[in-house]
């Protein structure tokens, strides 16, 4: 199987509004609109066409011919515009077959090479072992465990904050 990552574009809508209907959210942001509609399709391709490249870098994630996931790098706000925030989901059928690692491997280069970024951040929940697993495998380290700090279905949530330096 070959992983591959594509620039978005308006031919992978429906793709897109099918993934993000049917992925695994229990770890996922309650910023991810449910039901996934036309409309939010349409603005979030705007969005990454507008600023690919410049305030991050997103791709759509594919294994062999298919698209199976979606990854990003965005870039911080303000005085943190050095610093990235990667976020990423790949659907239930591919869990476990290498992609999610692979992917990030290759996003963190695209995303330290054109977004020059100093620090690349991955926040997760401390039950995500899937995902810590993804970050660790790429080097990103443990800084802290922050208490309550995500709000997700009405609870306070804590996040385990992972970083990886730009050594190069
Ligand atoms: C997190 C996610 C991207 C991992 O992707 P993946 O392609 O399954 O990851 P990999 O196949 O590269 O596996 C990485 C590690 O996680 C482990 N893993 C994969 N699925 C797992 C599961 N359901 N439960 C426990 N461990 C799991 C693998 O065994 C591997 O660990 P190992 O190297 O110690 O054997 C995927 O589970 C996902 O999309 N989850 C829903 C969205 C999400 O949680 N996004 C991240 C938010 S921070």
């Amino acid at each position: 199987m070959t992983i591959t990552l594509h620039t978005w574009s308006t031919s992978d809508k429906p793709a897109l509004m099918s993934m993000c209907n049917a992925v695994d959210r229990t770890f996922l942001s309650d910023r991810l609109p449910y039901p996934y509609t036309e409309v939010d399709a349409d603005w979030w391709l705007g969005m990454v066409v507008e600023n690919d490249g410049k305030e991050g870098i997103w791709r759509s994630i594919w294994a062999d011919s298919e698209l199976v996931g979606s990854i990003s790098v965005e870039r911080n706000s303000d005085e943190q515009r050095n610093v990235g925030s990667i976020g990423y989901m790949i659907l239930t059928p591919f869990w476990a077959q290498g992609i999610g690692t692979e992917a990030v491997r290759q996003i963190c280069g695209i995303a330290f090479q054109e977004l020059a970024l100093d620090r690349i951040i991955g926040q997760v929940f401390p039950e995500n072992v899937a995902s810590v697993r993804v970050l660790e495998k790429n080097g990103f380290r443990l800084e802290e465990t922050v208490v309550e700090k995500v709000i997700k279905s009405g609870m306070a949530r804590d996040v385990k904050l992972y970083r990886k330096d730009n050594f190069f």
